[in-house]
């Protein structure tokens, strides 16, 4: 098993997916092309920095097509970039900033869906079934021109609607994503509730579906738990972890009325839990800092 350990960055993303508008405006397009640009600095080696969905329910990452435009021509140290989308609209719209930019600027696609019916609905007016649909229109896409595809399932753990997800539920559903094409499946702890304990019980049943050079492990840190869960996923052979730089995120969908949703386990808290367990990655911690400095400085109407 490979004692190197693969690090995306979702901040652009999940970061700022569920940050209001100010005043009725997202974030600049160039303030969050920094943030990417920062990002892919340090030597990660993915961001995921945007999303097709509809802007209707997420206004902020409305600018996805304009976002594409700035980078066209930036190499980002040769950083694979990978994009949300959820459906065959989503991937056309991918598709089209890649023909714009006249290259595959985007190389992956990431789907998603849920192991929790009503987190499913709640985010994508779909219930399991019709998210795994709705993928298959958009997967045929990717296939054509040779994208990479990553299935998210959030819940993996807990829902924040229905409490406790049974391993298996989690498994049946990564093994639907995996009979649908994808190239890795994503287990999303979408609320942060995971201990060593019940990831180490998501993992090992997921085992049985999807090998773990293919699973992706995405932690959010409400409680504190995820670093010890990032080392309990080691443990299972998993190589690959998803991290947001100054610690942003948190699914829209998963906030409840007055709680805003937890962020992702930050980026330098991932590396760091990586290394300290005997493993390497490509990221140069010292220039995260500033990637830290720009996302933390995005938020909460940030200068
Ligand atoms: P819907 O309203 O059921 O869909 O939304 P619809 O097909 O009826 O379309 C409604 C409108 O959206 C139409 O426009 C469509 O054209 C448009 P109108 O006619 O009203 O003007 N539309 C689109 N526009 C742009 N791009 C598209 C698109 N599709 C339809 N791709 C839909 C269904 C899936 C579109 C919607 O629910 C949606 O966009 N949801 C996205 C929610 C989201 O992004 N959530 C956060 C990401 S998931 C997450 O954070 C978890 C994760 O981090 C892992 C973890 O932590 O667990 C990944
Ligand atoms: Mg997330």
């Amino acid at each position: 098993m490979s004692e190197r350990v693969r690090i995306t960055d979702v901040s652009p993303r999940d970061g700022l997916q569920n940050e209001p508008l100010a005043d009725g405006a997202p974030i600049a397009t160039e303030r969050k092309a920094a943030l990417v640009r920062a990002v892919a600095a340090c030597a990660v080696d993915e961001v995921e920095f945007t999303s097709f969905v509809s802007p209707k329910w997420v206004p902020q990452l409305g600018d996805a097509a304009e976002l594409c435009a700035e980078l066209a021509s930036d190499d980002l140290d040769g950083v694979q970039l990978s994009a949300l989308v959820p459906n065959e609209r989503g991937m056309r719209g991918l598709l089209d900033a890649n023909e714009r930019a006249g290259r595959t600027l985007i190389s992956k696609a990431s789907v998603f869906t849920a192991a929790s019916e009503t987190f499913s609905r709640k985010n994508t007016n779909a219930s399991i079934d019709e998210t795994l649909e709705r993928f298959v229109p958009a997967l045929a896409l990717a296939r054509d021109v040779g994208l990479g595809v990553r299935g998210y399932v959030s819940c993996v753990v807990e829902c924040p609607f229905e409490g406790p997800i049974e391993p298996d539920a989690v498994a049946r559903v990564c093994e639907r994503l995996i009979a649908l094409g994808v190239d890795e499946v994503d287990l999303g702890d979408t609320i942060g509730r995971a201990t060593p304990q019940t990831m180490s019980a998501v993992l090992r049943a997921v085992a049985a579906v999807a090998p773990a050079e293919r699973t992706v492990v995405h932690l959010h840190d409400t409680f504190g738990g995820a670093a010890a869960c990032v080392a309990a996923s080691i443990e299972h052979g998993i190589r690959s972890f998803d991290g947001s730089a100054g610690g942003l995120g948190g699914c829209p969908y998963a906030s409840r009325d007055g709680e805003r949703a937890p962020g992702n386990i930050a980026l330098r808290t991932l590396v760091e839990t990586v290394h300290a367990s005997g493993y390497q990655t490509g990221v140069d911690l010292d220039r995260l800092g500033e990637a830290d400095r720009l996302a933390t400085g995005m938020i909460g109407g940030g200068a």
